[in-house]
């Protein structure tokens, strides 16, 4: 249960690292399997108990993560670490069981176009695909989380309704989700929309069973953060060094960084129990694998004031 402070915001905070799968599937050139296990070991070992490791999707639609069950074999499974997979059909469920997830991730958009752009069918066809892997789930005693797309704005149709978001959470929950993600999918919503949408949410979902996953490309993540800490919200999605983003695709960017994340928090005197350093530290590890400088503002900051020691281990 979600224990609030006399200012009304949450006192600990649950962080569902998702660089792995949310930022790395949009990488064009393929990160070889075992950076990838090294960056998911490295994000356990700073102390996320969510750790979102990749996708049983169609490597048609996204090549990178084609070693699914090559990654998930050769993690090293933290005990009391969660390892969820983002699963679209019974399909991908087989893979996530075969490969022993212990947490699978549905996703549907609450925008029609987006829907089928991303899963090429509508929102009702894509609840009706989900509830087979619901139940098989739940037969095999496996948790389920519930993302839904385009909360804050879709990229074809624009503004997207509070009330739709709500409803599709709702469904979600009566499928059986345990937890539902709002992604703000194109990063376009501000703190007054992030708020007022928690609350029309909240009509039909209770606020303890929502989490919030903003990406950053208008730069208003970590305000939409603090927004729905304010609301209540206490689990939050966050990417690695903000990895994500397309490279083609012009001011696309991650999610909301999770060294970003983890300093808001702690200065909020919020507990995580993420270790900043050791994030760092993964966050370099995959930077030089990219070659590329990270996204996170604090992860530069830091590490422009305290570098971090020299490591000889190549990525
Ligand atoms: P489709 O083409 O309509 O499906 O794709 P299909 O059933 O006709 O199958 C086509 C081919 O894919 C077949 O192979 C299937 O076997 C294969 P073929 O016979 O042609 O050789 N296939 C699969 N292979 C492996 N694993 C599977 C699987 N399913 C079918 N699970 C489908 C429909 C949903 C599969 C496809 O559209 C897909 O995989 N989409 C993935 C989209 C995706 O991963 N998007 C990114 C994640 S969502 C996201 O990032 C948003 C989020 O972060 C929140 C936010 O930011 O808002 C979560
Ligand atoms: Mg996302």
């Amino acid at each position: 249960m979600t224990v609030h402070r006399d200012d009304g915001l949450p006192a600990r905070v649950r962080l569902v690292e998702v660089g792995p799968r949310d930022g790395l599937q949009n990488e064009k050139a393929l990160v070889p399997t075992d950076v990838k296990v090294g960056l998911i070991d490295r994000l356990s070992d700073a102390g996320f108990s969510a750790v979102e490791a990749t996708s049983f999707v169609s490597p048609k639609w996204v090549p990178q993560l084609a070693d699914a069950a090559e990654v998930m074999r050769r993690i090293r499974r933290k005990p009391g670490v969660h390892y969820p997979v983002l699963v679209p059909n019974m399909k991908g469920f087989e893979g996530a069981l075969a490969a022993h997830a212990d947490e699978i991730a549905v996703f549907v958009a609450a925008s029609e176009s987006f829907s089928q752009r991303n899963i090429n069918c509508s929102i009702a066809e894509s609840l009706a695909r989900a509830a087979p892997v619901f139940a098989a789930a739940a037969q095999h005693g496996i948790r389920v989380r519930g993302y839904i797309s385009c909360v804050l704005g879709c990229p074809y149709e624009g503004d997207v309704a509070a009330t739709a978001v709500r409803d599709v959470a709702a469904a979600l929950r009566d499928l059986g989700a345990y937890e539902v993600s709002l992604g703000d999918t194109i990063g376009t919503g501000t703190a007054g929309k992030t708020r007022a949408l928690i609350r029309t949410v909240a009509e039909r979902v209770p606020v303890a069973m929502l989490a919030g996953h903003f990406h950053d490309t208008y730069g208003q993540a970590l305000a939409n953060v603090y927004a729905s800490l304010a609301e209540g919200v206490a689990v939050f999605d966050c990417s690695v060094s903000g990895l994500g983003g397309c490279p083609y695709a012009k001011g696309a960017t991650g999610n909301v960084a999770s060294e970003d994340v983890v300093y808001l928090l702690q200065g909020l005197g919020i507990d995580c129990g993420v270790d900043l350093t050791r994030l760092r530290e993964a966050g370099a590890y995959i930077s030089r694998a990219l070659d590329r400088e990270p996204v996170s503002r604090v992860a530069r900051a830091l590490n422009a004031k305290s570098p971090l020691p020299a490591t000889t281990e190549s990525a």
